[in-house]
């Protein structure tokens, strides 16, 4: 970093101290901004060049100048430095260096309030069409996989005990739609990102007489901000993207806890890659979920940056504020945090190795077919809360002779209830409970197959 030590301006009469340089820079970090600064002021600078505002050959040369500073930053030759703060007044300065006064230009009709709320917004839509796209990648691992496990019996639990079995593919299904309503919060959260605050000036608008809604379609934003004071000051569009990656992120959370159980020996329903896993230092025959437990540990992180973006929008009188600099690094994080992790869960998910016979072999163990043998009852004639009694009194009876509902006798059966026949067998299996649940949404093999069907369609749309 260069070192210049000059005061702000001539209103000025002592330089900023170093510290208060450091404290109140934003360089460093900003700088991740520079492509979109340089597209919104090219965007900027040709509609002052339609309006009249600067010249034809003031606006040649300032974009000859941006794109000259854009080569200079990818090529990492450009030099930032502190003393100039934050990437605009780095680039603008670099600017007037290469093309002298005609750079000093570029920023009439505009200030760096509008300009960075520009800058976050273009970023923050290049974000969120990546999120969707990655979102539609790692629903389409797990489709792939549930086609693979639709006769795959797993029990299904409420309060971890095994309750009812279910098709695996029913299970991963049910985070294919997580994963869908995730994707249209996103989607729903970009209508309001894309919408253009430049113009705004410092907050009031600005006396030149500016084409909005010309830069908006130069930069493909969708409209332009309505209030110049709003457009300054609004950061929702942050708070929004970083709330929904909050919901994300529990979902996925929530997924690498499954997966955590399943790979335990206690489990043993799925084989997590080795590529996911790492050893333990002291205990050779280790081998550690360490993915889905660094997924479940950084949803701390994203959600102690919405946290921040909250908290420091809370007591901010309009219109802007030096404040909303502090907005960079949460949502850059939030970002980068979804991004990497929604890449390596994908991954994980297309290389997971099942295990249907333990996973079906633990479906027997619950009696998850209690309740299948009280539908049995009712459909007899009994009442449901008479049945539920009944059942409860055969699990217990089958719990000491240690043996499954399946393999009671009928004559036992009856000591329980007249009603039971032996058509009650049919339903005491898993599969005969399984397919029984064939409405919308149940797990009937047929009906789970049918809702992959309808899945997969709508992806291709
Ligand atoms: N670095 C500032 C930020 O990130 C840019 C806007 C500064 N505006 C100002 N009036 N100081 O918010």
């Amino acid at each position: 970093m260069k070192k210049i030590t000059k005061k702000w301006s001539e209103r000025f009469s002592e330089p900023t101290s170093e510290i208060v340089k450091r404290y109140t820079a934003s360089v460093n970090f900003d700088q991740r901004l520079a492509m979109f600064d340089i597209q919104g002021s090219l965007a900027h600078a040709e509609m002052l060049k339609k309006q009249k505002i600067i010249s034809v050959a003031d606006f040649s040369a300032i974009t000859k100048g941006l794109k000259q500073i854009k080569k200079e930053i990818i090529t990492q030759k450009f030099k930032w430095s502190v003393d100039l703060e934050d990437v605009h007044i780095n680039i603008e300065n670099r600017l007037t260096k290469i093309i002298g006064a005609a750079g000093k230009k570029l920023h009439t009709g505009r200030s760096r309030n509008d300009q960075v709320a520009t800058d976050m917004r273009l970023y923050l839509r290049d974000v969120v069409d990546l999120t969707i796209f990655q979102i539609k990648t790692l629903q389409k691992e797990t489709l792939n996989l549930a086609e693979n496990h639709i006769m795959t019996i797993m029990p299904g639990m409420t309060h971890l005990q095994i309750a009812q079995p279910v098709s695996f593919a029913h299970h991963l299904h049910a985070y294919y739609e997580m994963l869908e309503r995730d994707k249209a919060r996103f989607q729903d959260a970009r209508k309001r990102i894309n919408i253009l605050p430049l113009g705004a000036a410092a907050l009031a608008g600005t006396s030149f007489p500016i084409d909005r809604k010309f830069v908006a379609k130069l930069l493909k934003f969708d409209g332009v901000m309505e209030n110049s004071i709003d457009a300054v000051s609004d950061r929702d569009f942050l708070i929004e993207y970083n709330a929904n990656a909050s919901i994300l992120m529990t979902h996925l959370s929530r997924w690498s806890e499954e997966l955590i159980m399943w790979s335990s020996p206690f489990f043993e329903f799925i084989e997590i890659s080795d590529s996911f896993c790492t050893g333990s230092s002291i205990m050779p025959q280790k081998k550690n979920p360490d993915v889905p437990e660094i997924v479940r540990g950084k949803v701390g992180r994203v959600n102690g940056h919405l946290l921040s973006l909250l908290t420091l929008m809370k007591g901010q009188p309009l219109a802007y504020n030096k404040d909303n600099q502090e907005d960079k690094e949460p949502i850059f994080d939030v970002a980068d945090t979804i991004s990497d992790t929604l890449t390596i869960f994908a991954e994980m998910i297309s290389k997971l190795t099942i295990f249907p016979n333990n996973m079906e072999a633990a479906a027997l163990k619950g009696y998850s077919t209690a309740t299948d043998l009280a539908d049995y009852l009712v459909k007899k004639g009994m009442t449901f809360r008479e049945a539920h009694g009944v059942v409860a009194k055969v699990v217990k009876f089958a719990i000491n002779q240690q043996c499954d509902l399946s393999e009671i006798e009928l004559k036992s059966f009856q000591k329980f209830s007249k009603l039971i026949d032996k058509d009650v067998f049919g339903c005491l299996t898993l599969k005969g409970s399984i397919e029984s649940r064939k409405h919308i949404g149940g797990t009937a093999f047929n009906t789970v197959k049918a809702a992959l069907k309808q899945a997969k369609q709508k992806m291709r749309k």
